[in-house]
């Protein structure tokens, strides 16, 4: 019955997903399947409109990646800004809040030589605010006052606002890529389009922080319903082309078509002839944030990855994920079309960071796991069950410091209890009358948890053996330490699926994920054998737990 978990062959040619291949050193591998991304603490990466730049500081260079926290309730993508680092592009560092000024929608940096500032530009109240630093992941000062740029005045002219945006700089030149809304087009619709919007591209000022009040449409020769809703930017340059990356007016949304526009210059102007290529009808379930080259140590040879803001559980932002795929480039320049097969994965050859930095924290320490790459899924159903029941097999004697669950909260006014417990084996457990030890517990009021998949930990301090089952127990909180039958607004955890590449290489490790329906206490069945705590079948929670 329950034994079905330990029968299944271990796949010969799993291979991990997302993590740095160890067969090749300088390879990243990138998967459709791993759309979640977490930092080194376990924490679920909260930057969404995500952009990633590699930066060379006095302390070596780095990647790092910055976008729109969504873990506030009611965010709308008006910031706060969070910003992160990593050498590998997999062990992502949290380096906190980006600037506490210059806070808005999309952020896009780009490093000038000459003045040794790192400029930021948000977009904020139809225009953009620009703050320089002279470090990439804090310390922003607004320029002239308020920062805001001045833009080509005939866009104010024809009443049109400033939206979604991209900087980039290639050597001392730099650009912005900027969506203009209309919102008094006639042609928007009871239904839709809501607004058009047509990219703008200017060039910057000497220093990045203005630009030079010039502006020309980035559209196709046709200028049509595609050319004029076009937003969420990014700018690269490949062999003496200018490249402009879009999607479709869409804004978070499960899916847009994904464009790509390029010109025959790096210096494109108001007579700028601009070639579209449709890249995807639903760029994989996403919309694109940006694209950033990864160079190969050994021939210089650069890669262009593509990455989009993808939703899985959404229509809540901050339960989307990422996928990053390389372009690939037609003779012409061209760019086909994106590969969504979710089963698709690469290697790219990549220059790793050469900061001395660690970058490890309390997931990539954690004795057990769920594992660290997986498929992982938003599941919202605490308040169908009594209580959700996680396992493990603890491999390591010590003592317990810590379990760690990753748990987002809904509009929920009620608090959520985790407790942690040894038991004897899976069939004891489900059975009546069963008593396991406890060995602690800790309840989180609302305002612990967050809108997005942070962990809510357990803090514990107890003996345990190598080889002891341990598990937790989630769900609302009752009265007295016991479970709710709730208020029908479910707390949110993650799930993968068992019986994966992943899986198999966690070498299953008696993790079983089991349910207790509400209410449900007794025998059930014809034969009156059925416990009312089952198996959730291929299923388990992400956590971690730490032994020292
Ligand atoms: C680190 O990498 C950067 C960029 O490639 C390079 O300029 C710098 O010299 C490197 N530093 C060290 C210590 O290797
Ligand atoms: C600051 O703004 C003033 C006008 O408000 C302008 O004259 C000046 O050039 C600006 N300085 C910079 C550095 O942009
Ligand atoms: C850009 O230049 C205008 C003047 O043209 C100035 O008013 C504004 O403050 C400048 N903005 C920034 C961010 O430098
Ligand atoms: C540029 O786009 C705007 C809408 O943002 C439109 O009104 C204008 O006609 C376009 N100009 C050209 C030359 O296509
Ligand atoms: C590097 O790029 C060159 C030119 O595009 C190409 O001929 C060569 O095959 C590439 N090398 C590798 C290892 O991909
Ligand atoms: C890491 O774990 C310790 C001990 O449980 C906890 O105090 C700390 O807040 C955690 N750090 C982060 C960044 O989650
Ligand atoms: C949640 O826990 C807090 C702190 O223990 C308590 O004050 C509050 O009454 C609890 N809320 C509910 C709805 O039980
Ligand atoms: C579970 O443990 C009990 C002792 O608590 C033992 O009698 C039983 O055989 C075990 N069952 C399995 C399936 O290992
Ligand atoms: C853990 O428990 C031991 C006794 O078992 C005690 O000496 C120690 O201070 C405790 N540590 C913490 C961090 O509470």
């Amino acid at each position: 019955m329950v034994a079905s978990w330990s029968t299944l062959a271990v796949a010969a040619a799993c291979l991990p997903s997302f993590v740095r291949a160890s067969s090749a050193a300088n390879t990243v591998t990138f998967s459709n399947n791993n759309e979640f991304l977490f930092d080194v603490d376990g924490n679920q990466i909260d930057a969404y409109a995500a952009k990633i730049n590699y930066f060379t500081t006095s302390e070596g260079s780095q990647y790092y990646l910055y976008g729109i926290s969504f873990a506030a309730p009611g965010s709308t993508g008006d910031g706060p800004l969070k910003s992160y680092s990593s050498v590998d592009l997999v062990n992502w560092k949290y380096n906190g809040i980006l600037s506490e000024t210059v806070a808005g929608g999309r952020p896009h940096m780009v490093y000038n030589a000459a003045t040794q500032k790192y400029v930021l530009w948000v977009n904020v109240d139809g225009g953009y605010q620009v703050g320089t630093s002279s470090s990439p992941t804090g310390g922003f000062e607004l320029v002239n006052g308020s920062g805001m740029a001045a833009l080509d005045p005939s866009v104010a002219a024809a009443g049109l606002i400033g939206a979604d945006h991209a900087v980039a700089s290639f050597g001392d030149k730099a650009y912005l890529a900027y969506a203009t809304l209309n919102f008094a087009d006639p042609r928007a619709g009871s239904l839709w389009p809501p607004i058009f919007q047509t990219m703008h591209l200017t060039p910057l000022t000497a220093d990045f922080t203005n630009t030079t009040l010039q502006g020309w449409n980035v559209t196709s020769p046709a200028f049509d319903a595609l050319d004029q809703q076009t937003e969420s930017p990014d700018i690269f340059e490949r062999d003496g082309k200018m490249y402009i990356v879009t999607s479709n007016t869409c804004g978070f949304c499960d899916g847009s078509i994904g464009l790509v526009y390029r010109a025959d210059t790096t210096t494109p102007d108001a007579d700028t002839q601009w070639k579209r290529d449709i890249v995807s009808g639903y760029s994989c379930g996403g919309q694109v944030e940006g694209v950033f080259p990864l160079t190969d140590p050994e021939n210089g040879n650069v890669t262009y990855i593509w990455h989009s803001t993808t939703v899985p559980g959404g229509p809540r932002v901050g339960f989307s994920g990422h996928i990053f795929q390389p372009l690939q480039f037609g003779d012409d320049g061209s760019v086909l079309d994106l590969n969504c097969n979710p089963k698709k994965q690469w290697d790219v050859p990549f220059t790793p960071g050469n900061v001395s930095a660690s970058y490890t924290g309390n997931l990539t320490e954690a004795t057990d796991a769920s594992p660290r790459f997986a498929n992982y899924q938003p599941v919202c159903d605490s308040n169908l069950y009594s209580a959700l029941y996680q396992t493990w097999t603890n491999s390591k004697a010590g003592t317990l410091r810590s379990v760690s669950v990753n748990v987002a909260a809904g509009n929920n006014n009620a608090n959520l209890t985790i407790t942690v417990f040894a038991f004897s084996n899976i069939s004891d457990l489900i059975a009546p009358s069963y008593k396991y030890t406890l060995l602690g517990s800790a309840t989180f009021t609302p305002d612990q948890l967050t809108q997005v998949f942070g962990t809510a930990t357990v803090s514990l301090n107890v003996t345990v053996a190598e080889g002891q089952m341990l598990g937790f127990a989630f769900g609302e909180a009752g009265a007295s330490g016991s479970f709710s039958l709730g208020n029908f607004i479910p707390f949110c955890h993650l799930e993968y699926t068992f019986a994966t590449c992943e899986q198999h290489q966690d070498g299953n490790n008696g993790q079983l994920l089991l349910q207790q329906g509400s209410g449900q206490n007794s025998f059930r069945g014809l034969k009156g054998n059925i416990s009312p705590v089952t198996v959730r079948h291929g299923k388990g929670i992400k956590f971690f737990a730490t032994v020292e």
